[in-house]
Order: structure tokens, then sequence, then C-alpha cells
């Protein structure tokens, strides 16, 4: 029993979680539960990873926070992994705390590169809950239609927006919430990218939920084919500390540098995040967890098939690696915050959509990529006997 004290501005559940190993949470009671929605979609490791759990120990004791104006030895060995890995070895990197930060932070930056007031991006899109990008505000943005269902009515074109004149393109390689475990046309968005490029914009990928092995690759714009200036992580760079990371291009963190750019924040290259995010590059590499939470994504994917096979509530599932979703019939008399209360009661956390959500209902499973094959049929077996009872 948690008490009352937490300002409810989104759903709260009374359970009073004290433990997480792996994909397991423990409460106070000693109840326990498979979390397959990894915290918020964060603990790619799972939780209590003991490579990430000793970086942070060995952060704390080191140092916690300096003034952003002295650079340290944990941000620069956090920048070198993550350039290497977004495919911008030459480039540059800041640290921030959340995801919306990091989107926010690069559209401002992109803005600043191109004085131009609009940027583009699907009309899906989820950029955050902050800024700009939080708003998306169509005097600001152009939102371009992909083609997804609830995602609005077309392009929108703001008075005197053109999408050949757009600072620059953020992309969102879609899975989540909009989404619902549905990912926008490879077409659609490489002719997106062309256009923004010949034109003289920046490609900015948000990776803070598909980034770091949740779709099956090391990145969501790797199933496109393109390659971002900009590259926004958050979320699996902690395995759920707080710390998220922009990663620009050498002639966009030149441009910056050369226009004066002004950012700073307490939190900014904080050393302790940043010795949990060298961390979590290095194990996510050196334990091969891209490829194995792939395969365990594809086993996961058939294992729903099967389970769909044989009820016929569920319309679709579908997902890329780790990042799946199970729909139910809207007219089956069961929604997917019924189907999440029935796998609660059985010891299962997943992620819903309730009646009514625009690209309909059902459940969402984001796992850590370390989700053991047995925890794995165990669940696919209650979620079979949950359409049973
Ligand atoms: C695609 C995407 N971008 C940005 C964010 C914002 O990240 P945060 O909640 O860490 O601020 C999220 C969070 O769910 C997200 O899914």
């Amino acid at each position: 029993m948690v008490e009352d004290r937490i300002l409810a501005c989104h759903a709260i559940r009374d359970v009073d979680f004290t433990r997480g190993e792996n994909c397991w949470l423990r409460d106070a009671r000693g109840r326990r539960w498979l979390d397959l929605e990894s915290g918020s979609w964060s603990a790619v490791l799972g939780h209590a990873h003991p490579r990430i759990n000793r970086a942070l120990k060995e952060g704390i004791d080191r140092v916690i926070h300096l003034n952003v104006r002295y650079p340290n030895r944990s941000a620069e060995e956090a920048a070198e992994r993550v350039l290497a890995a977004v495919g911008l070895p030459d480039g540059k990197c800041v640290f921030l705390t959340s995801g919306s930060e990091a989107v926010e932070f690069a559209v401002q930056a992109v803005r600043r590169l191109t004085g131009r007031p609009f940027l583009a991006t699907l009309a899906h899109s989820y950029l955050g809950a902050l800024g700009s990008a939080g708003r998306k505000d169509p005097r600001e943005w152009i939102l371009v239609e992909p083609g997804l269902p609830g995602s609005g009515a077309g392009p929108h074109l703001p008075e005197g927006a053109s999408l050949d004149a757009v600072g620059g393109f953020v992309f969102e390689p879609g899975g989540g919430s909009p989404d619902f475990g549905r990912f926008p046309p490879a077409d659609g968005v490489r002719d997106l990218v062309d256009r923004v490029r010949e034109n003289g914009g920046f490609v900015v990928s948000n990776e803070v939920t598909t980034g770091l092995g949740r779709t099956g690759l090391w990145f969501g714009f790797q199933h496109y084919g393109i390659r971002p200036d900009v590259v926004a992580l958050g979320k699996a760079l902690g395995n759920g500390y707080p710390v998220s990371a922009v990663a620009f291009s050498r002639e966009a963190a030149r441009g910056l540098e050369a226009a004066g750019f002004h950012h700073a924040q307490s939190h900014q290259n904080n050393p302790l995040g940043c010795a949990a995010a060298r961390e979590v590059l290095d194990t996510l590499r050196e334990e091969g967890w891209i490829e194995r939470g792939a395969e365990t994504g594809a086993a996961f994917l058939e294992g729903l098939r099967q389970v769909r096979d044989r009820h016929p509530e569920i319309r679709d599932v579908r997902g890329r690696g780790m990042l799946l979703a199970l729909e139910l019939d809207p007219g089956c008399g069961l929604d997917g915050y019924g189907l999440y209360e029935r796998l609660w009661e059985r010891g299962f956390v997943t992620g819903y959509y309730p009646a009514g959500y625009p690209s309909g209902t059902g459940l969402r499973f984001d796992p850590s990529l370390t989700l053991e094959r047995e925890n794995l049929d165990r669940f696919l077996e209650e979620l079979d006997g949950a359409f049973r009872r």
C-alpha cells in the first residue's frame, strides 16, 4: 500500500514495488510480477543488471555531480560510445536527463542551425512532453500524414510554410504510444528525408523509444536505410537511470558551436548518468543483447500469433523486435484495460490501450532484451488462459 502524496497527473496503481531483478518486480509483501514493459520501456538490460548497478555504485563514490562548466571523463567516455553507435564518430554529444529534454534540445538546435521556424514530423509521432516538440503546434510544425490509422486528416500546411523550406524532419521511427505497434512506411519516410536534405534541412531521429535494441536493431532509423544528422536518445540509455543524449554530426556540432548556441542545465553531462550510459552501451555490445533481444522478439511475435489463432477476440498481433502489440476486436466485450487486469492478477505487467483509444484497444509489450525464454513461454500460456476463463 502506498500513501497518497504523489500528484495524480497520470494513471496511478496502488502497489508498492520494492525490488526489481531482471524482468521480475516484487512488492513489499513478496508477491512478484513479470514486467513486460521494462518500467517505462527503459530497463533494456533488466532491473538491477549487475554491471549497470556496479557502474552506478562506483560513480557515486567518484563524483555524482559537477557544474556543467567542468567536463568529465564519464561524459567523454559515454559520448565516444554513443557517437560510435549512432554512426557519427566524429560528431559531438550532450547529455541531459529525459527523452523530452533530448528531443526538445534537438529541435532548438536545428532551428538555430538553419534559422528556419518550421520543422516537419509525422502527424502521429510522439516527441515528448516538453516545449515545441511536446506541443507540435501547427504554427511551427508541418505534420505529414504517414497513412497510419488514427493519425488525422492529412498534411497540414500552416500559413507561409512549405515542406521545401523546413529546418528539418524530426523522425520518430514508430511503434510507440500513438502507433500501437505500427511503423511508418519506409518509402514515404525516405522520400521525406531526401526532400528535406535536398533543401538544406537536417534529419533528426528521435530514438528515445526505438533506440538501443528495442526494435531488433540498434536504432529504429536503421530499418529505413537513412543516416540522420542528429539522434536523440533516452529511456534505455541509463537502463532506467534518468539520462538522455543528443548526438550531432560533425557539421551540425561545428555549426552550433560557431553560432554560439547556448544551453546550460544543472544536470547536463552529469557524471553519474554518463557512467550508467557508458556501461549500458558496453554491456549491450559485449553481451550481444541487440541480437539476442531480436531473437526473443521474433519468438514473442510467433507465440502471440499462435495465441491469436486460437482466440477470435484478438484482431491482430504485430511488432518489431521487442516492441509488440496485441489488438483486440473492439466488439469482443473485452478491452485492453480488462485484459491487462486479468494478466495483472496472474502476475504479469503489460502496457494497455483502453477502449476508445484512437488506434485500437489492446496490449503493448516492451520487455527487457534479457527476457528469458522460459518466462516468455510462461506468459504466453497465461495469456492463452486469460482468454479461456
Ligand atoms: C518516442 C518518444 N519520444 C520522447 C519521449 C519522451 O521521453 P521522456 O518520457 O523520457 O521525457 C518518449 C516517452 O515515452 C517517447 O516514446
